[in-house]
């Protein structure tokens, strides 16, 4: 064949070539970083308790807990509500998990009266699960409890608006799972805590832009952003029309609080 060889083609030194390859690999990684799953530790903890058998007993993402006949309390606490009953603060929640009780209650003949009636037995995980799983399942029981709360009456309020207006089923209890959508960049709903807020939603502008229009206009005016928005299952709606007067700062107030806790 004729034509130009390779040697007498233009190709560039070998000092540049490096650089390229160089280059390419770093755009990939960096591209990597920023579309890989961040799941706030709630969704781990919510994704590992439907893996590991905790609804079973505390019914659909711990919300109702079954029936548990010969025990004086008739059914499984549920993590809604009863859990401050039961555990006062993430370390006994702890306990809960690992040891099937807390150290306070382990002494008490009440309850080991009442736990050897119930047909139903909080098994003790901590021979099955690392300390870091356990510290998942934790994180997700307080979502789900509802705690911590904000002292501030405009933050607690602006809890209420969430579930009243159902940011909630999306976005979970207080805004905090990311649960599984299909479709979507990222493969689920973004939580308003974990680490994907903060490059979706940059001020309070932007935040009253994604609840108003279901979008915010910078990701809006990016081609590839819209594509994935309207490919995905759950796409986020457009409030503007069914917004009270003072929701978006109590929704604001709320989402500062909540990122501003300790995680
Ligand atoms: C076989 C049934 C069963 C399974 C499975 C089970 N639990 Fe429990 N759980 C109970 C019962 C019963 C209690 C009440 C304990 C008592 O009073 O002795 C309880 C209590 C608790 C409590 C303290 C009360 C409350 O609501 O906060 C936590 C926390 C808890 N379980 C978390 C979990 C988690 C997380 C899993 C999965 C890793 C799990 N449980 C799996 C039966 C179960
Ligand atoms: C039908 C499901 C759905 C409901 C209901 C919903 N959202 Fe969303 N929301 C989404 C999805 C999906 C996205 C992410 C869009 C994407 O994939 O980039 C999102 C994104 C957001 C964002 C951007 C940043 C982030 O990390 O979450 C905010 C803020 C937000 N929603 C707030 C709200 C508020 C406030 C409400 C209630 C008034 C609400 N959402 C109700 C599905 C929903």
């Amino acid at each position: 064949m004729g034509g130009l060889g390779l040697s007498t083609r233009f190709r560039f030194p070998r000092m540049a070539r490096i650089l390229i390859a160089g280059a390419l690999i770093l755009a990939l990684v960096g591209a990597w970083v920023s579309v890989r799953p961040r799941l706030p530790a709630a969704e781990r903890g919510r994704r590992l308790a439907e893996r590991t058998g905790c609804f079973g007993c505390h019914g659909p993402s711990g919300t109702r807990g079954a029936a548990n006949p010969g025990r004086s309390d008739g059914s499984v606490p549920g993590f809604q509500g009863d859990v401050m009953m039961y555990a006062k603060n993430p370390r006994e929640i702890r306990e809960w998990i690992r040891d099937g009780v807390t150290a306070a209650r382990a002494g008490s003949r009440t309850w080991r009266e009442q736990r050897e009636r119930g047909a139903l037995k909080m098994p003790a995980f901590g021979r099955r699960l690392g300390p870091s799983a356990i510290d998942d399942l934790v994180a997700f029981v307080q979502v789900m409890s509802g705690a911590p709360e904000p002292a501030d009456s405009v933050a607690r309020h602006g809890i209420a608006r969430a579930e009243a207006l159902g940011c909630t089923g999306c976005h979970g209890p207080g805004g905090r799972l990311a649960r599984p959508n299909p479709g979507a960049f990222k493969g689920y709903v973004p939580s308003w805590d974990g680490a994907d807020f903060a490059e979706l939603v940059r001020d309070r502008a932007e935040f009253g832009e994604w609840v108003d229009h279901g979008v915010s206009r910078r990701l809006g005016r990016n081609a590839v952003a819209r594509w994935f928005l309207h490919r995905a299952v759950l796409q986020m709606p457009a409030y503007a029309d069914h917004l009270e007067a003072g929701d978006l700062d109590a929704l604001w107030s709320y989402v500062q609080w909540l990122r501003g806790l300790d995680h």
